[in-house]
C-alpha cells in the first residue's frame, strides 16, 4: 500500500474528473462502502446536481458509471444478461463477426484468449459465448469494478452463467499479464481517437472516456501482446487509422467501422 498522499496522487491520475461511489440502494451501503476504499474515491450520499463529476453509482440492480449535470449522457455499465452484447453471444455461432475471424474462432475452433484491454467486455463476451476461455485484463480500478459487477450478474443469471464461467477477470496492467502467461490468441482494443459514431455511442463514449482518457501507452502492449501469443494478436483499429507503431501487420480484416490488424504470435505452441 502506498501512503495517503500517493494513493492521492494516483487516483487524481486515475480519474480526470471529480469521482465519488453514490450508494442509490438502501441495503447495499456496506459494499458502497467497500467500493469507496477499495477505489480510494469517496462515498456520497446522493448524485449531485452540478455538472463536471463522474459517479459510480451503486443501484439495487447494479453498478454504473455517469457523469453528473442536466443533460448528461445516461449511465454505461457492463451488461451481458440482456441487450445487444446477450444477443450478440446468442448470434455468436452463426454471426459473420470480424472479431471471430480476426480471434481464429471460426469453423469449430476455440482458441484460448487473453483479451488485453477489457472495457465493458463486449469482445470478451462474444469469445466465451463461442467456447473461448478469455483471460479479461483491465488496468482502470473502475472499469474492473464495472466488468465485476457485469460478471456477477452473468454468473446469476441461468442462461449467462455457463458463458460467464469462461470468463477470468484480472485488474492488472496486461504488459505485466502477458510476461507471465501465454494464450492461442491476443486481443488489442485499445481506446482510440474521437471520431464520428452514432448518437447513442457517441454518448456512451463520451463517460466512458472520461473515465478511462485515452490510451496514449497503447504502442507498448503490440510487442508484449507477439511475444505472448502462441498463434495470433488481432488488433482493433478504427477503418482508415494507421496500424500501431511496430512490426507490419501480415493482414488485416475489414469490419463496418472497425479493421482488425493481424500479428503472428512469438510464443511456442505448448
Ligand atoms: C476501447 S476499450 C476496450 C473495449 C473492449 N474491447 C470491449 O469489447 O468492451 C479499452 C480498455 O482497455 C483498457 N486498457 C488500455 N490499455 C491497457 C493496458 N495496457 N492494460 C490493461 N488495460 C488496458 C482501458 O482502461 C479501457 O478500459
Amino acid at each position: 500500500m502506498g501512503s495517503p498522499s500517493e494513493k492521492r496522487r494516483s487516483t487524481d491520475a486515475l480519474y480526470p474528473h471529480r469521482a465519488m461511489i453514490v450508494c442509490a440502494a438502501g441495503g447495499r451501503r456496506t459494499e458502497a462502502d467497500a467500493l469507496a476504499q477499495g477505489l480510494g474515491v469517496p462515498l456520497v450520499g446522493e448524485l449531485p446536481d452540478e455538472p463536471g463529476s463522474l459517479a459510480l453509482v451503486l443501484t439495487d440492480e447494479r453498478l454504473q458509471v455517469q457523469l453528473t449535470g442536466p443533460g448528461a449522457p445516461g449511465p454505461v455499465y457492463a451488461e451481458f444478461v440482456t441487450g445487444a452484447t446477450a444477443r450478440r453471444g446468442r448470434e455468436a455461432a452463426r454471426a459473420d463477426e470480424g472479431l471471430l475471424r480476426a480471434a481464429g474462432a471460426r469453423h469449430g475452433q476455440t482458441p484460448d484468449v487473453i483479451d488485453a484491454t477489457g472495457g465493458l467486455g463486449r469482445d470478451a463476451w462474444l469469445l466465451a459465448a463461442l467456447g473461448c476461455r478469455v483471460t479479461l485484463v483491465e488496468r482502470h480500478p473502475a472499469v474492473a469494478a464495472l466488468l465485476a459487477d457485469g460478471l456477477k450478474r452473468a454468473r446469476d443469471d441461468e442462461t449467462a452463467a455457463e458463458i460467464a464461467a469462461r470468463i477470468e477477470l484480472i485488474e492488472a496492467e496486461a504488459v505485466a499479464v502477458l510476461g507471465e502467461r501465454t494464450a492461442d490468441t491476443v486481443i488489442v482494443d485499445p481506446m482510440h481517437p474521437p471520431r464520428r459514431k452514432s448518437a447513442a455511442v457517441r454518448k456512451e463514449m463520451q463517460v466512458f472516456r472520461a473515465l478511462v482518457g485515452a490510451d496514449g501507452d497503447s504502442d507498448r502492449l503490440l510487442p508484449a501482446a507477439i511475444a505472448a501469443a502462441r498463434r495470433r494478436v488481432a488488433v482493433k483499429r478504427p477503418r482508415g487509422a494507421r496500424p500501431l507503431p511496430g512490426p507490419a501487420p501480415s493482414g488485416s480484416i475489414d469490419g463496418r467501422s472497425t479493421r482488425f490488424d493481424i500479428y503472428a504470435g512469438g510464443a511456442r505452441e505448448a
